[in-house]
């Protein structure tokens, strides 16, 4: 690791309240801030609102305001989200600040001291929402914004222009050395050719307005708003004292609408103010957008996006918690694609990963702890294979996720930390302690039982960056203090055995609760998720979380069962039902599907493997499915789910108190077995 790391937000406009899409790059750059703190790296995070421009000046007057007074209150909405979604930015800072005013004057006269500044005339045809001047070729049919889908505005006035056409070589052999400056790299391929079709020179001031930064000498001129905003990420470091350590940035986060800013105009005007190219910033994200529908979620357009749930990020983060809303963003989105928002899909996956996998673990181990060990972690014997491969796995698992969260691809971290949580639960099931509990071998039941605990640690660390307050929940219960990165501590879980035996565990509440019916549908309709949308796609009913400490020492639960069924003969079984063993060769979700996973199914048929689809979605993932051996219905007819979705089959599974759980085989069997 490098020792530092700086990593930003765009600064965001402040003409609308914050939504789920603006919030999601904050909390992808909190989360990556969050992890090299606890790398022990000296972390510098910025976020902060871009609050010039005439947008907000329009906007101001529609509200009767000044424009001062209402970036004031409207920025306030940005900077209140903080806490709500337990960001944590180094600093936060607003383009309206006399620190960031008086820098970016200086920045213009040093490009102008580079003969980069000229005044000219501005002529063309401009989005008011983007800030950007388009060609007739690059708007859709009807003149329409790209980005917004609105009519722009002709436009002619006096301005300074930046000479940009100077600097299209020295980007282009620039990334050509450096091609790790944009990421990832399709979104480089764009920038490059965007840079080789040729550079104009850009408009960088407006007379036709005034709420913007004055240009020095010549104050009937405001400065562009991309011109100011981008010197943003310069400000805070030098305000704080801090360039010298945290200059240049590490990681850019942006959105791919404004990648062309950040990659092409950003490094030029750094360059034009005299920065070297090892003083450029390291590596500018283009991430990819949250959509509902298809459609990006925006604060000019809602889109589909409202039966699926309100995207207001204040309203979100009181009805499902920061940590819930968290977890989805990082590990629901591939980064750097774009991801479906849905509010019943989030709820699906914070159960099946976050409470019946993670919580589960912890739930299940510690009544053992209260009965047999005094309520102190047990000291564990000497490992068998199955202790050792699951140690194993952990190390393999802080291993992928660092480097994931390195990358970075938070929804790769998160897997590994998921998937290291359901091997303790495997670990658990196979160990049976309820069984050495009753038998007396109290010494293998200390092993086992330290195992899982161990493995809550290690899991309670790793999805820190992403679920920090459930994190700390988790580890009051095991007895440990919550986390805080201090520099030059490496706190992340590279070894077995963090957990002191002797610690006094703290049993309390789940910490992930499960949700009834009930309190789910309230959830809902707090959230504007249509009935339709929450009827077809609401998870499996859930059910109250049974108090820990009655749960664990149990065998698995009985069955929640229908009406018995009248008797059949056995010839009418075999001529009637034909069970099949299959075997899992892909599974994944079906976008605004949030209960259903699309399965390819090897049953050893020669027309190969067959789809089915399966409502299992809110108690796997899809990637833990793959290569499992299924028990499926193979002869019933082929039913359509619409969308083109027809499956071919059916799975067996069962409804229990822990939710859904497939039926599966003890051995490997031939795909294509007859099950009788
Ligand atoms: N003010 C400029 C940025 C200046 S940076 C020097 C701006 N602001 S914005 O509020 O319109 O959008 C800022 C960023 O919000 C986007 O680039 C992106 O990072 C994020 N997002 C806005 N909508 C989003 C989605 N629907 N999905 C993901 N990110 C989204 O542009």
């Amino acid at each position: 690791m490098s020792g530092r790391f700086y990593v930003t937000t765009p600064i965001y406009y402040v003409n609308a309240s914050p939504h789920v899409g603006t919030a999601y790059t904050t909390v992808v750059a909190d989360a990556l801030a969050r992890y090299h703190r606890l790398r022990g790296d000296e972390t510098f995070f910025l976020t902060g609102t871009d609050e010039h421009g005439l947008k907000l000046q329009t906007e101001a007057e529609k509200q009767g305001m000044t424009p001062q007074a209402f970036v004031d209150s409207m920025s306030e909405r940005f900077r209140g989200l903080l806490p709500k979604l337990l960001l944590t930015p180094d600093d936060f800072i607003r383009t309206t600040q006399a620190r960031h005013e008086a820098r970016v004057q200086h920045w213009w006269a040093r490009c102008r001291e580079s003969g980069d500044i000229y005044l000219g005339a501005w002529e063309g045809l401009y989005c008011v929402a983007c800030e950007e001047m388009y060609t007739e070729k690059e708007l859709l049919p009807g003149g329409l914004c790209p980005v917004h889908e609105r009519p722009v505005g002709r436009v002619q006035e006096e301005s300074y222009f930046f000479r940009m056409s100077r600097y299209a070589d020295r980007l282009l052999a620039y990334y050509q050395r450096r091609p790790e400056a944009v990421r990832p790299e399709t979104r480089l391929n764009e920038v490059v050719s965007f840079i080789e079709g040729g550079l104009r020179d850009l408009s960088i001031s407006r007379t036709s307005f005034t709420w913007g930064i004055p240009v020095p000498g010549d104050p009937k001129h405001v400065m562009y708003v991309w011109f100011d905003a981008l010197f943003n990420y310069l400000t805070a470091v030098e305000d704080q004292g801090r360039a010298g350590r945290f200059w240049p940035p590490d990681v850019q986060l942006v959105g791919k609408d404004i990648l062309r800013f950040h990659a092409v105009y950003w490094p030029a005007f750094l360059m034009s103010a005299g920065f070297e190219d090892d003083a450029l910033p390291r590596t500018v994200w283009g991430h990819g957008w949250l959509v509902t529908g298809g459609k990006k979620v925006s604060k000019t357009r809602a889109g589909g996006g409202v039966s699926r749930g309100t995207t207001d990020a204040v309203r979100l983060a009181d009805a499902l918690g920061a940590d819930a809303l968290r977890y989805f963003l990082l590990r629901e989105v591939s980064f750097g694609q774009d991801g479906e928002w849905s509010v019943p899909a989030l709820v699906g996956r914070v159960r099946a990963e976050l409470t019946e996998t993670v919580g589960n673990l912890l739930n299940r181990a510690l009544p053992f702890l209260a009965k047999h060990f005094d309520g102190l972690v047990p000291a564990p014997g000497e490992p068998t294979d199955v202790d050792r491969a699951l140690e194993a796995a952990a190390e393999s698992a802080a291993r992928g996720a660092a480097e994931a969260w390195g990358e970075p691809a938070p929804h790769r971290a998160l897997e590994h930390t998921i998937e290291l949580a359901r091997a303790g639960n495997k670990y658990f099931d196979e160990s049976a302690p309820w069984k050495l509990a009753k038998s007396g071998d109290v010494a293998r039941l200390a092993t086992v039982i330290y195992h899982v605990l161990e493995v809550v640690r290690q899991v309670s660390l790793a999805l820190w960056p992403a679920t920090p307050s459930k994190s700390d929940a988790l580890r009051a219960q095991l007895g440990l203090e919550p986390l805080a990165g201090h520099v030059g501590a490496d706190l992340w879980p590279h070894t077995w055995g963090g957990l002191a035996s002797g610690t006094k565990v703290a049993p309390g509440a789940p910490v992930f609760p499960r949700y009834d019916a009930q309190q789910e549908a309230q959830i809902f309709a707090a959230l504007d998720v249509s009935a339709d949308d929450a009827a077809e796609e609401k998870p499996a009913p859930a059910k109250a979380e049974p108090p820990p400490a009655k749960k664990a020492e149990k065998a698995p639960e009985k069955p929640v069962n229908d009406a018995p069924v009248p008797p059949i003969t056995y010839d009418d079984l075999m001529a009637k039902v034909d069970l099949r063993v299959g075997r899992v060769k892909t599974a994944e979700r079906i976008p605004r599907k949030d209960r259903l996973l699309k399965l390819s199914v090897d049953l050893g048929e020669p027309a190969g493997p067959r789809t089915i689809i399966a409502g299992i979605a809110t108690a796997y993932a899809p990637e833990a499915l793959v290569e499992r051996q299924v028990v499926v219905v193979a002869n019933l007819p082929p039913r359509d789910f619409g969308g083109g979705l027809v499956s071919h089959g059916m799975l067996l599974a069962a409804s229990t108190a822990d939710g859904l759980t497939l039926a599966t085989f003890e051995k490997d069997a031939a795909p294509g077995t007859r099950v009788k």
